[in-house]
């Protein structure tokens, strides 16, 4: 698929991080989702893990409902997953691999080791329209096997190149990877969507990558929200002290 600008896809995961740390519905994920909206995001991406941690199954059902923004939804191999997915039909699925004790997903999915229970998943979601990326390292072997399973494109982890950036050397070494894996998945006519540690710093050297549709952040631009509106959330409850004598 071509489109004129790059799409961004806005991973609300840390939202609900912030709303369950109290479980009482502040900050609503539903109100956050409409400025995003507002501010211009194209999609919104969940992550629905296996413990539940960030994001509720109520939490991908009612911005399927309320919101207008497509969803992509983040989710691991699993029964239940695909059980989900299928009922919330939501614009994509990209496929991740998930370990419980991770932070966050720490590296792509293993394709090969996973390519038996992937073609019927890929085909069962693709029947109900649901568009299919899996999470992978910026590796041909990997490209390879989601063209051969007929996936919609791949999702290209960016984690390796954000952690390398500082590096002069290591972060062109990382874009290399990425650029050859982008031109593979180009010539594959492979939809290239990347995400993973991209920040307003370091996405300035992947923009150009050849086909790139779109980008998923998360981290980088919730924290973002926080630097740029704490100043006003502290000055709104410092005008209502000063009612008080
Ligand atoms: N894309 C995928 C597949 C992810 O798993 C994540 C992290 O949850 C992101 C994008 C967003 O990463 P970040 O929060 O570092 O921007």
């Amino acid at each position: 698929m071509s489109r004129e600008y790059i799409h961004l896809g806005l991973n609300i995961d840390h939202i609900a991080t912030l709303r369950n740390a109290r479980n009482e519905g502040d900050p609503s994920l539903l109100e956050l989702a409409f400025e995003a909206q507002d501010g211009g995001a194209d999609s919104f991406t969940m992550h629905l893990r296996e413990d539940r941690r960030h994001i509720k199954d109520k939490d991908i059902f009612e911005i399927k409902e309320h919101a207008k923004l497509p969803i992509n939804l983040e989710m691991a191999i699993s029964e239940e997953m695909t059980k989900i997915a299928l009922q919330l039909n939501p614009r994509s699925v990209c496929i991740v691999p998930e370990r419980r004790l991770e932070l966050t997903t720490e590296g792509g999915l293993d394709v090969n080791a996973h390519f038996a229970a992937l073609r019927p998943l890929v085909q069962e979601l693709q029947a109900a329209e649901i568009e299919v990326f899996p999470f992978v390292e910026p590796d041909l072997t990997a490209i390879d096997l989601c063209h051969t399973l007929g996936c919609n494109g791949v999702e290209l982890h960016t984690g390796a190149f954000a952690r390398g950036w500082k590096n002069i050397y290591e972060r062109h070494r990382q874009v290399q990877r990425l650029q050859l894996a982008a031109e593979h998945c180009a010539k594959l006519k492979l939809e290239l969507h990347i995400g993973h540690g991209l920040n307003y710093v370091n996405i300035g050297d992947v923009l150009n990558l050849p086909g790139l549709t779109e980008v998923n952040i998360g981290h980088a631009i919730i924290a973002r929200a926080l630097k740029t509106g704490l100043r006003l959330a502290v000055a709104e409850m410092k005008a209502l002290l000063e009612k008080k004598v």
